[in-house]
């Protein structure tokens, strides 16, 4: 029997992306660290990348200001920091000390990308569109990197678990991949 959803929880469905971790520089060059489940990839050539952000973000005062940011990729292992970083505000706080989160030098981007997620990918704002208090970035991804173990062209889904939030509380993590055969 099929389960009829206010439109407003739709995006139950579709919500279980892998959560990311954004990494900003503010306009002192503070650097911060945001949960966010609400991104995706909008095409491969050109790469671009999209972001809900809503008005309660530190985060997006950052981004306005500087046009960039860094998608990094937590694993099952970082959960503690995915949900404080999702929490708390970085307007007067520190989450990378606070977690204990590493900030390195990103490649082309000045917003710190963090040591100890398994990939990275530097973007910089091409176009934003404001609906109500959520602000959707659109994105230019200008570099990415992985690590070797966890890729192999594509994620080894066996050897790295990402996080997935459903919503709520929950949270979903990855499992064996496979190749159909015909
Ligand atoms: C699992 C999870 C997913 C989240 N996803 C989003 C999101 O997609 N968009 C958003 O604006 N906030 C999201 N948040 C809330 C922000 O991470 C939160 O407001 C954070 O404190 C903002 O940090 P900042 O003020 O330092 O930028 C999420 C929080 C959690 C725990």
């Amino acid at each position: 029997m099929l389960k009829r959803l206010k439109p407003e929880d739709a995006h139950l469905l579709l919500n279980h992306g892998p959560v990311v971790l954004i990494s900003t520089a503010d306009k002192k060059n503070n650097p911060n660290i945001m949960t966010l489940a609400w991104t995706g990839i909008v095409n491969s050539e050109p790469p671009l990348i999209a972001i809900g952000m809503g008005e309660q973000a530190y985060s997006l005062q950052s981004i306005k200001k500087s046009k960039e940011f860094v998608v990094n990729l937590p694993d099952r292992k970082l959960i503690k920091s995915v949900l404080h970083c999702g929490k708390i505000s970085g307007k007067n706080r520190d989450k990378f000390s606070e977690t204990n989160l590493t900030p390195i030098k990103s490649k082309i981007v000045k917003s710190p990308k963090i040591k100890e997620c398994f990939a990275h990918i530097e973007c910089r704002v091409a176009n934003q569109y404001k609906y109500g208090d959520v602000t959707l970035f659109i994105s230019k991804i200008l570099y990415a990197d992985v690590d070797g173990k966890f890729f192999d062209g594509y994620l080894k889904t066996d050897k790295i678990k990402t996080l997935h939030h459903l919503g709520g509380g929950w949270f979903a993590e990855t499992g064996r991949r496979f190749y159909p055969t015909t």
